[in-house]
């Protein structure tokens, strides 16, 4: 194969690879295939440049840049849509369009409304001549260089008999995919996120470097022709859709036909359940009398047609003023900053509050108080905001200036609600309160917790009640729920004899519970029910689960926690730091004294699991690390028994320094010997 078929070839396969991927939404070879044959096409080329042709795909990478746009005037305007906010609206439209046409029924072709950048696209014999932005509807920007770098629009059109001229108009997009790696990518260089993948199409498509826009993959969807010279046009809209799909054009496959204002009303309904699915922004769906014949008997008012339609979905995003940036403390004492907002309906509903996650967020959103900021809530997600608007920051936030209320947004040292200590999680982005007990947004919620149908089960402890008896200082922690009488309740505010009666009665079952319950009840972070059942079964009894996490050795314990099956170094560790707390070991011992009891096991009667299951081991003389006891409790927590005496029985002697006679026995025995690094490999513990 020469050098010009070999370019030949590569040019079309990656030609058909694009309209696979693009056009038909079915891509046959993976992005890396793709990849590989292209850098194949551009050596090629770049040996030999006469075979580069103009709609190659290696011309899609962009190239010099701009000093600035150069004005396109378009030869038929670009115009708007009227919209349609409701089902009334909709009803209006189609009566309209029958008494025009004087019908019993029109046919509509519909599809979705994208989020994007109208853009019109000019081929002269099949080849892609110039595309522009909207600009005011009259004048656009010629943003070609940019547009020939999107490589769902073709450079070059296929089948035969192709117009002489063809323009195309349609909307340029981001994938929401996209926009996530795109503010990955972002974050990662320090940079600032983009707010929606609107403005980042936006920004991409109005680059002087075509390169850059080359980096950032955008889409394009075609809508419409706009005109057609030297060809066959269709006559209806969806048969013009139809055709440009063969040409080589993506058009959505969510478009349809369909007749009346019921036909219309049903299509708003299956794509409004589809958005929160869809790979890209909508705001709506258009509608269009079908017929261009019926189109041009329409006609336009001013300067939206009469034939067509937006019908809008209610707007996810929405402008608003940060009145103030509160801290919120939850259950297990992450704080989280909250925007208190100046009231705005967005997605259907009034929002007044929406979550900034927590500090980092808050940085890279750079939101502070007195922005105007966007607000999303997209389906029923919970109201966020995306992001400020830094043009219209008020003066005094602007740097340099030293206006407290407008400075950038820091977390408290000291807890809000108890005034506590605030540590910064290792590693992660979280802030928590180390008020533990003490603290009363955890209090509440621990006790609502430890109440709970799957933790204690104590029915008729809820929300009102908690928050009642916590404010009054009748329950501070789990274990003064033991100590209630009916005197203390009855002082309580609507707080009936028989209730209290009731809420005693149900105490006083919940006395009689599991080890799984207790555990779970605890409200130990990361220790969910699943996890509360794993360590009851295997340490069988609290004490020993306390002693495990609480070992001198960190290293130790934490091994001797992730010999139960599915623990982690994550939970293992929460665990440790709960066991450690001392105020946490009294609530256990008053809970006792309280008179709750769950039975309890040996460990060893139990399923019991971990590496050294069924091996027994002798430890001798002096490890470096560990000491007799911490070595026992390693040994044991991984399944294994500590034996007084080498025999023949012995599976293992970890031995230390100093060893005597015990050493020499297993030696003569055959018996395998380690070190303490050799037992921290037997149970997988990480050295101290
Ligand atoms: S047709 C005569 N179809 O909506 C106007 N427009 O208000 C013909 N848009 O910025 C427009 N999706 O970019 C049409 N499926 C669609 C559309 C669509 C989005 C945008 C268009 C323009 C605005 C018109």
């Amino acid at each position: 194969m020469t050098a010009t078929e070999r370019a030949q070839a590569l040019r079309e396969l990656l030609n058909r690879y694009n309209i696979e991927y693009y056009v038909l939404d079915s891509p046959t070879v993976p992005d890396a295939e793709y990849d590989k044959l292209f850098r194949e096409l551009e050596s090629l080329e770049n040996e030999h440049p006469a075979l580069r042709t103009p709609d190659s795909p290696t011309q899609r990478v962009g190239g010099r840049p701009l000093d600035a746009f150069e004005p396109a005037i378009h030869a038929v305007p670009m115009l708007s849509l009227n919209n349609a906010f409701s089902d009334d609206d909709l009803i209006s439209f189609d009566r309209r369009a029958r008494e025009a046409l004087g019908v019993e029924s029109v046919s509509y072709d519909v599809g979705p409304k994208f989020d994007g950048l109208a853009i019109t696209l000019i081929y002269r014999n099949g080849v892609f001549e110039s595309g522009a932005t909207r600009g005011d509807g009259s004048t656009g920007e010629n943003v070609t260089a940019n547009l020939k770098t999107v490589r769902a629009i073709p450079l070059r059109l296929r089948g035969d008999r192709l117009p002489a001229l063809l323009e195309v108009r349609g909307e340029v997009l981001m994938l929401r995919a996209d926009f996530d790696r795109l503010n990955a990518d972002q974050d990662a260089r320090g940079d600032k996120r983009f707010v929606n993948p609107r403005n980042a199409a936006a920004g991409a498509l109005r680059q002087l470097d075509s390169r850059i826009t080359a980096s950032r993959r955008l889409n394009f969807f075609a809508y419409g022709i706009a005109r057609c010279e030297g060809g066959e046009m269709p006559a209806t809209q969806s048969g013009a859709m139809a055709w440009l799909k063969t040409l080589g054009f993506p058009v959505s496959k969510l478009a349809a036909r369909v007749d009346g204002a019921e036909g219309l009303l049903d299509y708003y309904r299956h794509i409004g359940e589809l958005r929160p699915t869809l790979p890209f922004d909508i705001d709506g769906v258009v509608y269009k009398v079908d017929s261009f014949a019926d189109q041009e008997k329409l006609g336009f008012v001013s300067r939206a047609p009469r034939w067509a339609i937006a019908h809008k979905f209610p707007a996810e995003e929405a402008l608003t003023v940060v009145e103030g940036i509160d801290v919120q403390v939850g259950r297990t004492g992450a704080l989280t900053p909250v925007a208190r907002l100046q009231p705005v309906f967005v997605g259907g509903v009034t929002v007044t509050n929406a979550t900034l996650h927590n500090l980092d967020e808050v940085h890279r959103k750079d939101v502070r108080v007195g922005d105007t900021v966007i607000v999303r809530r997209a389906g029923d997600v919970i109201p966020e905001v995306v992001g400020a608007l830094l043009e219209r920051r008020p003066k005094e936030t602007v740097a340099g200036e030293e206006v407290p209320k407008y400075a950038p947004f820091a977390m408290p040292t000291t807890c809000p609600v108890c005034g506590s200590h605030v540590a910064r999680e290792e590693g992660a982005a979280a802030y928590r309160c180390t008020g533990g007990l003490v603290c009363s947004a955890q209090r509440k919620q621990a006790l609502l917790h430890f109440a709970s149908r799957r933790a204690m089960d104590i029915e008729g402890l809820g929300d009102k009640l908690v928050d009642q008896m916590v404010d009054v200082g009748l329950l501070r922690t789990p274990a003064d729920i033991y100590k209630l009488g009916i005197l203390k309740l009855a002082e309580l505010e609507r707080m009936a004899e028989k209730s209290a009666a009731n809420l005693l009665a149900s105490i006083d079952k919940s006395r009689n519970t599991t080890l799984q319950r207790v555990i779970y009840a605890l409200g130990i972070r990361n220790v969910g029910e699943s996890t509360a059942k794993d360590l009851a079964r295997h340490f069988g009894k609290l004490d020993g689960l306390i002693e495990a996490a609480t070992l001198a050795d960190e290293a130790a314990a934490l091994a001797a926690i992730q010999a139960v099956p599915d623990v982690g170094p994550i939970v293992a560790k929460s665990i440790r730091d709960f066991m450690l707390e001392s105020h946490n070991i009294e609530v256990i011992e008053q809970l006792r004294a309280g008179g709750v009891v769950w039975a309890e096991s040996d460990p060893s009667e139990l399923l019991a699991t971990g590496p050294l299951l069924g091996k027994t081991l002798v430890v001798t003389g002096t490890l470096p690390s560990l000491s007799r006891d911490e070595a026992k409790a390693l040994i044991e927590a991984a399944g294994g028994k500590v034996a007084g005496s080498v025999s023949k029985k012995t599976d293992y002697v970890v031995a230390g320094e100093a060893a005597g006679s015990k050493l020499d026995k297993a030696q003569e025995l055959g018996i395998a010997i380690v070190d303490e690094a050799g037992l921290r490999a037997l149970v997988g513990s990480q050295p101290a």
